[in-house]
C-alpha cells in the first residue's frame, strides 16, 4: 500500500518513515508550511534519504490565517483561560492538506507520529475521518510492534544509525516543540516537573520582558467585522492577512509579549504542563476585546462569551474542527462581529500590551449619553423607577433572610 506520512524532519518521523518501508509500504512524506522556522530543503533531502518515494511541501499559511486563526480571533478563543490554541488551530489545515494529497497521490493510508497520550492524535484522526471517512490511518505509537520495539530513545537512535538516518540534534533540547506562525509550544522533557522554571534560552519567539527595549512602542490596529485589516507601526503599514500577522509577531517578539506557562487538561484526561509563545496573537486578542467594548451590544457580547467563545475553544482543542457543531458555532460569528469596526491604539512595553485609546464610527457608544457631566437622553427620575422595579425580588429575598435571622 501507499502511505502519506505527516513528516516533521525529526528523529521520530524519520524512523517511522523507515519503519513503514520495512513493513512493506511505499511512503510519501508530507510537510506543511504553516509558518514554522524550518529548513525545508534539508527536510526534503532527509525524507528522500530515508527512502520516501516523494516529498510533498505545501505552503498553507494563508488558509491557516484566514480559515482557522481569524474565526478564533473574532470569537476570542482561549482554552482554560490561558492557552490561545496555536497547535489546535494548525492541525485542521495540515490534516486537510494531507487528505487532499493522499487522494491525489492514490494513497489508501495516512500516518502520523503523534504519541498515544496527546491531543494531536485525536485532532489529526478526527479530521482525517471527517474529510475522507474511508481513509486508513497508521499510528505507529499505538501499534505494539512499534512502541515495544522503540520504547526509549536509545532504540530509536540505534534504528536511525542502522538506517543511516542522520541525527541532526544540535545540542539536544530537553523538551519537545510544535511551531507555526501563530505560536510555539514547549512540552515534555524537563518541563514535566511543573515546578521547573523554563530555562531562559528555551523561549524562541520572544525576547524576555527584562531584555525588551526600555522605550515603549505605539501601534494601531484597524478592524473590520472583528478582523485586523490594517496595522500601523511607525512609518510602516501592513494590510495583507499574512503580513499583518508576521508584523505583529515581530513587534511582540521585540517587546517580549506573549509568553505563558500552564498546566492544562488534555482531552484524553491527563494533565500536561506546557509553555507557549503566541506573540502577535496576544496583541490581537487584547486589541480585539477592547474594540468590542466600544462597539458590541451588551447582550450579544454576553451570549457570545458564554456560548461561542467557550464552545468553539473546546471544539478546537478537542479536535472537532470538521464537525457539524463547529459549522453551527462558527456560523454565528459574523452576526456577532458586524459592528466590530474601528481602530485600537496599543503600547507595547516589556511584555505588556497596554491599550491607549480606540475609535469607531459605530454608534453604540454615545459620549453625551454616558457622560457624568450632563443629562442623557432619559430623565434621572426614570432610573428611580428602574431600580424600584428591579428591587422587588431583591427586597423579598432580603426580607426572608432578615426573618430567618430573627427566628
Ligand atoms: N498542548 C498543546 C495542545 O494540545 C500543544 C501540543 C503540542 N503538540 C506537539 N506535537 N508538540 O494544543
Ligand atoms: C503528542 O502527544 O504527540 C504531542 C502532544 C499532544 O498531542 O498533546
Amino acid at each position: 500500500g501507499r502511505v502519506l506520512l505527516a513528516y516533521s524532519g525529526g528523529l521520530d518521523t524519520s524512523c517511522i518513515l523507515a519503519w513503514l518501508i520495512e513493513q512493506g509500504y511505499e511512503v510519501l512524506a508530507y510537510m506543511a508550511d504553516v509558518g514554522q522556522e524550518e529548513d525545508f530543503e534539508a527536510a526534503r533531502k532527509k525524507a528522500l534519504n530515508c527512502g520516501a518515494k516523494k516529498f510533498i511541501l505545501e505552503d498553507l499559511r494563508r488558509e491557516f490565517v484566514t480559515e482557522l486563526i481569524y474565526p478564533a480571533v473574532q470569537a476570542n478563543c482561549i482554552y482554560e483561560g490561558v492557552y490561545l490554541l496555536g497547535t489546535s488551530l494548525a492541525r485542521p489545515v495540515i490534516a486537510r492538506g494531507m487528505i487532499e494529497s493522499a487522494t491525489k497521490e492514490g494513497c489508501d493510508f495516512v500516518s502520523h507520529g503523534c504519541t498515544g497520550k496527546g491531543n494531536d492524535q485525536v485532532r489529526f484522526e478526527l479530521a482525517f475521518y471527517g474529510l475522507k471517512p474511508d481513509i486508513k490511518v497508521i499510528t505507529p505509537w499505538r501499534i505494539p510492534e512499534f512502541y515495544n520495539r522503540f520504547a526509549g530513545r536509545s532504540a530509536l537512535l540505534e534504528f536511525a544509525a542502522e538506517k543511516k538516518i542522520p541525527v541532526t540534534q544540535t545540542a539536544a533540547k530537553p523538551w519537545s516543540t510544535d511551531e507555526n506562525l501563530f505560536h510555539i509550544s514547549y512540552e515534555a522533557g524537563i518541563l514535566e516537573d511543573p515546578n521547573t522554571t523554563p530555562p531562559a534560552d528555551m523561549w524562541k519567539l520572544t525576547n524576555s520582558p527584562e531584555n525588551a527595549p526600555t522605550t515603549p512602542e505605539q501601534i494601531s490596529i484597524e478592524f473590520k467585522q472583528g478582523l485586523p485589516v490594517k496595522v500601523v507601526a511607525g512609518d510602516k503599514t501592513y494590510t495583507d492577512a499574512v503580513e499583518i500577522f508576521l508584523a505583529l509577531n515581530a513587534l511582540a517578539r521585540k517587546h517580549g509579549v506573549g509568553r505563558i506557562d500552564i498546566v492544562e487538561n488534555r482531552f484524553i484526561g491527563v494533565k500536561s504542563r506546557g509553555c507557549y509563545e503566541s506573540p502577535g496573537a496576544t496583541i490581537l486578542r487584547v486589541a480585539h476585546m477592547d474594540l468590542e467594548g466600544l462597539t458590541l451590544d451588551r447582550n450579544v457580547r454576553a451570549l457570545r462569551d458564554q456560548f461561542v467563545t467557550v464552545q468553539l475553544s473546546h471544539i478546537l482543542y478537542n479536535g472537532y474542527f470538521f464537525s457539524p457543531e463547529r459549522e453551527f458555532v462558527t456560523a454565528s460569528i459574523p452576526a456577532s462581529q458586524r459592528t466590530v469596526n474601528g481602530t485600537v491604539r496599543v503600547k507595547l512595553y516589556k511584555g505588556n500590551v497596554i491599550v491607549e485609546g480606540r475609535y469607531s464610527d459605530e454608534q453604540l457608544y454615545d459620549a453625551r449619553e454616558s457622560s457624568m457631566d450632563e443629562l442623557g437622553g432619559f430623565e434621572p427620575t426614570d432610573t428611580t423607577g428602574f431600580i424600584q422595579i428591579e428591587s422587588i425580588r431583591i427586597k423579598k429575598w432580603g426580607q426572608a433572610n432578615v426573618q430567618k435571622g430573627q427566628a
